[in-house]
């Protein structure tokens, strides 16, 4: 059987948590589609092509064994619709803590009520990785703290402009 994923995110900037969730799908899904959402109410740090760009090098530098098997995409409009559009059987989220479960609950209830034939599966992020997120970085970013260690290098690069 032939599984493709979708991880769909805004990935503002993709941060080492992010990475590791793409990293475990690519262990088991054959084909992976990260779909980077155009959210014209957000005002991102990045703009959509820093954001895909950023992501498919840190895939190339740091999966590189998956990387071929990992696509990186724009989308708009509901996750289902691109999930259906891409013939992506999975939607990937990650859950960090028990603080995610929630929304996240909440989100994959209404996915597949949109979508019953598309499934919702959580990868839970590595430990060294949960207490990572991007608004947390972006703020830390904004007033010059240091983001090493948090965000992987083409992220980093990117950031220092
Ligand atoms: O990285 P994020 O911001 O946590 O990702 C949230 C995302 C993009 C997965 C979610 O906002 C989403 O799916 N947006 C697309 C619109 C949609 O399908 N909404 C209904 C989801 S229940």
């Amino acid at each position: 059987m032939t599984a493709r994923a979708l991880y769909p995110g805004s990935f503002d900037p993709i941060t080492f948590g992010h990475l590791d969730v793409i990293g475990r799908a690519a262990g088991v899904f054959e084909r992976v589609t990260v779909g980077v959402l155009i959210n014209p109410r957000k005002n991102p740090m990045l703009n959509l092509q820093e954001r895909i760009d950023t992501i498919r090098e840190a895939i190339d530098e740091q999966l590189s064994e998956s990387s071929p098997r990992i696509d990186v995409a724009a989308f708009d409009g509901l996750t289902v619709d691109y999930a259906r559009q891409v013939g992506a059987g999975f939607i990937v989220r990650g859950l960090r803590a028990v603080s995610d479960f929630e929304s996240e609950l909440q989100m994959a209830h209404t996915n597949r009520k949109l979508a019953p034939e598309v499934d919702t599966v959580f990868f839970m992020t590595a430990l060294e990785h949960a207490y990572l997120s991007s608004s947390l970085v972006k703020e830390i970013a904004a007033f010059g703290g240091d983001v090493t260690g948090m965000l992987p290098a083409a992220a980093l690069r990117r950031l220092e402009g």
